[in-house]
């Protein structure tokens, strides 16, 4: 196993040494896996183009660790735990060997349907076990795994598919998410009704049971093709530097974006954070509530978690159903050891009051974790107090989709916490703040831009079909150095706190999204001439949505026209990017060059108007006050 560093005294010196010799640091780091062929070279780096190369030449494949390395050591040991969306259903686990066997036959199933090394698979699937299963059944094969959060709709789903041009796509057929039942499948057939060529095969998972529309040469039945599959299956040998998996992100500007992550240096780093941040120690019980459709998934329930030979916790429902108490009963239920969610759901849990986690025996509790956004103070002294007793260390994480693995966070119970921090930079990790000019500000008790100087294990190396986006988005800002699109402060003492990001993504309930996607949607309705779309702060969600639209005509039934906005972007990305507020507006600020001055929009949306600047230089400073009167805060 990876190091795990137990003292401050002993995180200071492993910092220090994987900042003096990273290769050696890491080089040892990954000596500890199993490899077929040992690396050459530990790696090879210029952030200009970029390239980035970990492990050059080493051969292994990532669920040989995760699975078979385990199965004389913890074979009868529980892998996967999954707690279904129905409380009164009973939970299911799967040990390693079970866990083993399950992969093995999904791998044979997909070769059976002509997918192999190198082929995009892509799931859209709720919380089911077999959505982790075959994401590893993937690995196994070497094909590239794509998952889709299955809260975005049928269209955003197709452009994934076309992006990454999938032979497969892996769907259950509906979904039970609190109250709700959600027809997966039908939404799979909406989405290749719009144009995927490339798709083969439907893999369909009877998850509730339901008619689903069949489409004989195409859609498959899961318990057809897999039941009867051999239950070995060898493993395809990988280099370290072939693509793993695709996962989609939003940007500033244009359609999301396919995070490219390979599988050496990201099988590495997430086995070593995993182990460091939560502490996990033999026979705990992990959970991460967040979904396998967004990155935290990927590296901290299905990845991490299996390398460090864990055991990982799955939940298919909602924080709220049947009640508040969801979380803090299963935790009490299974005897959750580390816990970790995001802000959002700490604060929706918080105003449902303290009743629903006193009801609950939350002993077994050690660590707690959050991620996805800025925790606001309040939420961090609840967390702390009310559902840890002031017992249990927050780590707060920050890292993002492109990091592939936790970077800036306090290692539980072993390096210091300071509520709203996210505190001191993983070993290996070497952040910096820039100014607005591009030079490094190497003082402390300052702000900047955060970006990160030297290259890590699990970083992105490139964005799929696109790699100059990829040199545009995060390597030209700033010269040689990895701009992450947040802004930060440092305190006297060298920790980190994230402000927030500085470019046009806005973060709702930790769900990142462009200002421009939601732009694009909203202008998908025949009665809009122009939309501009702002973050503004929201008690439970951290940001909200505020939408200023420009109509064509007159908008006469306000809450009509609001809906159907609202339905464009549900059809177009989702719910989660509705708009909160829309604020239908004469004009939209502009520069003389004819730019959306976002900076007077954002501050309007906020809720505060007094000193919005000189608007007098603008096109038409008019449009301001109209804007200010009509403001829907
Ligand atoms: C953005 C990345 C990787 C986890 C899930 C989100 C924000 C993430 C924190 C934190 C403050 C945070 C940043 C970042 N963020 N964690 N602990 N404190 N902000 O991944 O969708 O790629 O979003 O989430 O703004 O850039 P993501």
């Amino acid at each position: 196993m990876t190091l795990q560093i137990k003292s401050f005294e002993e995180y200071k010196a492993a910092y220090e040494r994987s900042v003096q010799d990273p290769e050696g640091f890491w080089a040892e780091q990954a000596s500890s896996f199993y490899w077929k062929e040992k690396w050459d070279t530990t790696l090879e780096w210029e952030f200009k183009s970029p390239s980035v190369k970990w492990f050059l030449n080493g051969k292994f494949n990532i669920t040989e660790n995760c699975l078979d390395r385990h199965l004389e050591s913890r074979g009868d040991q529980v892998a996967i735990l999954w707690e279904a969306n129905d409380p009164n259903a009973p939970a299911k686990s799967y040990t390693y060997k079970q866990l083993y066997i399950e992969v093995c036959k999904v791998a044979n199933a997909l070769k059976a349907n002509g997918i192999g090394k190198g082929d995009r698979v892509c799931f859209y699937m709720p919380m089911v076990p077999e959505l982790a299963i075959a994401v590893l059944a993937c690995a196994r094969i070497g094909a590239v795994h794509s998952v889709v959060f299955a809260g975005f709709s049928a269209t955003a789903l197709a452009d994934r598919i076309k992006d990454a041009t999938c032979k497969m796509v892996i769907c259950s057929d509906y979904n039970n998410r609190g109250a709700k039942n959600i027809p997966v499948k039908a939404i799979v057939d909406d989405a290749l009704s719009q144009g995927c060529d490339s798709i083969e095969t439907v893999l369909v998972h009877r998850n509730t049971g339901g008619d689903v529309n069949w489409q004989e040469n195409i859609d498959k039945w899961w318990h057809e093709e897999v039941d009867g599959q051999n239950p070995y299956c060898p493993a395809e040998v990988m280099d370290s530097e072939d693509m793993l998996f695709i996962l989609y992100t939003s940007g500033s500007t244009g359609k999301p974006k396919g995070v490219v992550h390979t599988c050496g240096g990201y099988m590495i780093y997430t086995c070593f954070s995993f182990r460091n941040v939560f502490q996990y120690q033999e026979g705990d019980v992990y959970w991460c509530t967040a979904d396998i459709g967004w990155i935290t998934g990927h590296s901290y329930i299905v990845y991490g978690p299996l390398l460090a030979g864990a055991t990982t916790m799955m939940f298919e429902g909602i924080p709220t159903y049947p009640d508040a108490g969801r979380f803090w009963e299963i935790c009490e239920k299974h005897k959750v050891n580390q816990f970790y969610t995001a802000p959002t759901a700490i604060r929706a849990l918080m105003a449902h009051g303290n009743e629903y986690v006193n009801k609950y025996d939350l002993s077994s509790i050690k660590v707690l974790g959050t991620v996805g956004e800025p925790i606001n103070a309040e939420a961090w002294h609840w967390y702390n107090e009310v559902v840890g007793k002031g017992n249990a260390p927050i780590v707060d994480t920050w890292w993002q989709t492109e990091t592939g693995g936790i970077m800036i966070t306090s290692l539980a119970g072993v390096t210091p916490t300071k509520p709203t921090y996210a505190t001191l930079p993983m070993p290996g990790i070497q952040p910096c703040l820039v100014d607005g000019d591009g030079n490094e500000i190497t003082e402390n008790d300052v702000e900047g831009y955060l970006c990160v100087k030297f290259p890590w294990p699990s970083m992105l190396r490139t964005t799929y079909g696109d790699h100059e986006r990829c040199r545009q988005t995060y390597f030209s800002s700033f010269t040689d150095k990895y701009f992450t699109g947040d802004g930060a402060r440092r305190d006297e003492n060298g920790m980190y706190r994230i402000i927030g990001r500085v470019d046009d993504v806005i973060n709702v309930s930790g769900h990142r999204m462009g200002t421009a996607e939601v732009e694009n949607a909203i202008n998908q309705h025949p009665g809009v001439v122009e939309s501009a779309v702002v973050g503004y702060p929201h008690d439970i969600k951290g940001q909200g949505i505020y939408a200023y639209i420009i109509t064509a005509d007159e908008v006469n039934d306000e809450d009509g026209f609001t809906k159907e906005i609202r339905d464009v972007v549900t059809r177009e990305i989702g719910p989660i990017a509705k708009p909160d507020l829309i604020q239908y507006v004469p004009g939209l600020p502009k520069t003389r060059s004819g730019k959306i001055m976002r900076r007077i929009l954002r501050k309007i949306a906020s809720g505060d108007t007094s000193n919005l600047g000189d608007v007098s230089t603008l096109l038409n400073p008019d449009v301001v006050e109209s804007i200010k009167e009509g403001a829907k805060v």
